[in-house]
């Protein structure tokens, strides 16, 4: 069973938001899938009871506490965590220890590319991160396109001293498909497939 734990210290950086599309892409893989929320405000779990009609998810867990042996009952090929805001440094390490793959969600805003550089630092005292048994791959959000993206997202690359794996635009769409229980890949909206796109290259990525 693969864990893919989608975190970051910081509030309102996209984790929610990139857990539910990464859900719909890895739905969309040849894998069987669970949710696992480790968020107290259940954002996931509503999002996951609202899902009907699309391609089917095994069900959301309650992880608020991290329990591994949880995430071992789940009997899918993968799970897919939602962290929380706020972890404390242990819990954090638990939570990484746990994980194959961790996926750090983080806007170009210099406050979250700080708390992402203190993030990183915990992420990187761990012994299954330095022996690269856990892979990390960050996830540039709300992005918004105009001629200076490129020069964006390769500022952050250089602050973070490591490559973005998927940059994800802003968009209202995204806030509403959370609402509706979908993911973009359901979206009407005229960027959907080349967000599509970079979502199964993501869950790709995260698949190994
Ligand atoms: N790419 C995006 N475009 C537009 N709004 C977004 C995007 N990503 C996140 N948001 C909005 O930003 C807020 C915080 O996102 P959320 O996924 O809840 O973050 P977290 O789970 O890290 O707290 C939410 O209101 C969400 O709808
Ligand atoms: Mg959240």
């Amino acid at each position: 069973m693969r864990v893919i734990s989608v975190v970051n210290s910081k509030g309102g950086v996209g984790k929610t938001t990139v857990s539910t599309n990464l859900a719909c892409a890895l739905a969309r893989s040849d894998v069987r899938l669970t949710l696992a929320d480790a968020d107290y405000q259940k954002s996931l779990t509503r999002w996951n009871a609202a899902r009907s009609g699309y391609p089917a998810i095994a069900g959301c867990l309650d992880f608020r506490k991290l329990d591994a042996d949880a995430l071992k009952a789940a009997k899918t090929d993968v799970v897919l965590v939602d962290g929380r805001a706020g972890l404390r440094k242990q819990s954090l390490q638990d939570l990484i220890t746990l994980s194959d793959v961790l996926v750090v969600p983080l806007s170009a805003s210099p406050l979250d590319v700080d708390a992402t550089l203190a993030l990183m630092k915990a992420v990187n005292e761990n012994k299954g991160v330095r022996k690269n048994r856990i892979a990390v791959h960050f996830v540039l959000n709300r992005v918004r396109k105009s001629p200076a993206t490129a020069r964006v997202v390769a500022e952050v690359e250089e602050k973070l001293g490591a490559p973005v794996a998927v940059v994800l635009p802003d968009s209202v769409e995204f806030q509403r498909m959370v609402q509706a229980g979908g993911g973009m890949f359901e979206s009407g909206h005229p960027g959907r497939v080349a967000i599509g796109t970079d979502l199964m290259r993501l869950a790709d990525l995260c698949l190994g």
